[in-house]
């Protein structure tokens, strides 16, 4: 029997390449895709032009926050994986209305409708590990307390409760993942790695924030899809997964591994600007639970990881050059100053 997924954000960075996962040559049999999306700037209904001629694929342009056209999708659908977000930390400082709106509101939506329409419906609920706030030393099980910090991650903190709220208030089937940061082809150069690369292949300078010492884990987009279908298909009901990437980096040494896969030198390209507000310093998930109790493990080494999206965006400039643009002249820019010289 084919299992009707609903995909909410499956035009963005991460939806799409699970999207494309599952319906590419690899992908499980029995499955059935609709994307859900608003396609907000960071959705791009290019992400799923690979799949849009499958016959099990089907797009919905729409917002989460619609409880009419969201009830109408989950009387339709056995599963939802919910990737739908507001996802930048920056544009969360400058503003953390929509955050609210999409990110609790909009989970809520999805989840009172699954809770209508009953049945073994899952609801998988695609979190962060930002929800726990910033961790100088160790790694975060899945049973700390969640202590975020930024406005983003307090919004995904509200979602990530509401979601387990529905588990043990109603038992609904929901399962939440809580990944590190991650990196790969079809990421919206805003975020620091497309960001960076981008603007080293036009000749521009990076932005580095504060020191250029916080810390984040590198999960690779093939990892985190794995870890993704591990839960969805084996993953236990009102249970938390964190899912980690096992490459903790500085931001300074991300830059020169960037600078040099860019052929850029550091004195010519990094310019350090004044930190983000209330920049968490570092983050790190302990795996332990998934690798343990469903067998995860990320297989991507970051160096080839890294090697194939320079690569790509090396050779996709058709895909990003108009983001950027449109980056460029939006309102939202990065809340820094520049500074000359290291801090
Ligand atoms: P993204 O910003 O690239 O994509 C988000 C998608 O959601 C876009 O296609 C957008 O159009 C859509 N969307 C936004 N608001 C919507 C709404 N109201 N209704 C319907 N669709 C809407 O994000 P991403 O990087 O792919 O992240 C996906 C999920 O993973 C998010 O929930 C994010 O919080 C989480 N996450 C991301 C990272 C990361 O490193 N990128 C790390 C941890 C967790
Ligand atoms: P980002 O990609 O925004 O992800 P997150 O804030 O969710 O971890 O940023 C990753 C790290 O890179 C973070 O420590 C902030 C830093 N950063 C810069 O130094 N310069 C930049 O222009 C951006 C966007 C981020």
């Amino acid at each position: 029997m084919t299992i009707r997924i609903l995909v909410t954000g499956g035009a963005g960075f991460i939806g799409s390449h699970y999207v494309r996962t599952l319906l590419g040559p690899a992908g499980p049999a029995d499955v059935a895709v609709t994307v859900l999306d608003k396609l907000t700037y960071a959705g791009n209904p290019v992400n799923l032009d690979e799949v849009r001629d499958h016959p099990g694929f089907a797009f919905v342009q729409g917002d989460i926050c619609d409880a009419v056209l969201v009830d109408g999708l989950l009387a339709e659908h056995d599963q939802v994986v919910h990737f739908a977000a507001e996802s930048h930390v920056d544009r969360s400082i400058l503003g953390a209305g929509e955050f609210v709106r999409t990110n609790v509101l909009g989970t809520q939506t999805l989840l009172e409708a699954a809770l209508r329409h009953g049945g073994s419906k899952s609801f998988v609920h695609i979190s962060t590990d930002e929800v726990y706030g910033s961790i100088d030393f160790g790694s975060w099980p899945e049973t700390d307390p969640l202590r975020p910090n930024s406005p983003y991650a307090a919004s995904k903190a509200a979602g990530d409760l509401i979601a387990l709220a529905h588990h043990r208030t109603h038992g609904l089937d929901v399962r939440v993942t809580r990944c590190s940061n991650n990196y790969g082809h079809h990421h919206f150069p805003e975020k620091v790695i497309p960001l960076f690369i981008t603007n080293l292949l036009d000749g521009r300078k990076v932005p580095l924030y504060g020191d250029g010492g916080n810390v984040r884990d590198w999960l690779h987009i093939d990892d985190h899809v794995q870890g993704i279908e591990l839960v969805r298909t084996r993953g236990r009901a009102g249970e938390v997964y964190n899912i980690g990437g096992g490459t903790e980096l500085t931001n300074k040494e991300l830059t020169a591994l960037l600078l040099e896969a860019c052929g850029a030198e550091w004195d010519s390209s990094v310019e350090y600007v004044t930190d983000r507000k209330g920049h968490d310093r570092r983050y790190s998930v302990d795996c332990a639970k998934i690798r343990d109790e469903l067998g995860y493990e990320p297989r991507k080494d970051f160096a080839t990881g890294l090697a194939e999206t320079v690569t790509w965006y090396r050779e996709n400039r058709a895909w990003w050059e108009p983001l950027r643009s449109a980056r460029h002249s939006s309102a939202v820019s990065p809340p820094f100053e520049r500074r000359t010289g290291a801090p």
